[in-house]
């Protein structure tokens, strides 16, 4: 847990958020022991921005990972308060990470608050509703 939480605060510095000046980093923990990371990318048009878990679990995937080699996530940013995934990470976690996986919300004073995957989306729209 602390080289996951070691590793995020360390890609904050990689956050590209001219726009918002709200840095987040996103550590992703596989079975196999390797940690992916991603941060949170801008643009001018600010509806195209990509949140700092999408941009782990997209680069995760394009890496060949898929749900089941996926253990945890842990989220961090510079705030004093916890951060908590928006509904649009939280609906792309549902379907690309198992149900029990673990999501660490931290806060900038080290402490960590940890939920199941399953519990952040209750009534998930998913590949069974189509
Ligand atoms: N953001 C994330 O990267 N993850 C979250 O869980 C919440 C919000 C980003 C999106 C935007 O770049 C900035 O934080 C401010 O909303």
């Amino acid at each position: 847990m602390n080289k996951l939480y070691d590793e995020a605060k360390k890609a904050l510095k990689n956050s590209y958020s001219k726009y918002s000046n709200f840095k987040v980093a996103a550590a992703l923990k596989l079975k196999n022991g390797e940690v992916i990371i991603g941060v949170n990318v801008e643009n001018a048009s600010f509806g195209l921005s990509n949140c700092a878990e999408r941009s782990a679990l997209f680069t995760a995937y394009s890496r060949g990972v898929r749900k089941e080699d996926i253990v945890e996530i842990l989220i961090t940013t510079e705030q004093d308060e916890f951060i908590s995934p928006c509904g649009a990470c939280r609906q792309v976690m549902n379907e690309l990470m198992p149900a029990d996986a673990l999501v660490h919300m931290t806060n900038n004073k080290g402490e960590i608050k940890t939920v199941l995957n399953k519990d952040l989306l209750p009534y998930a729209f998913s590949e069974d509703d189509l």
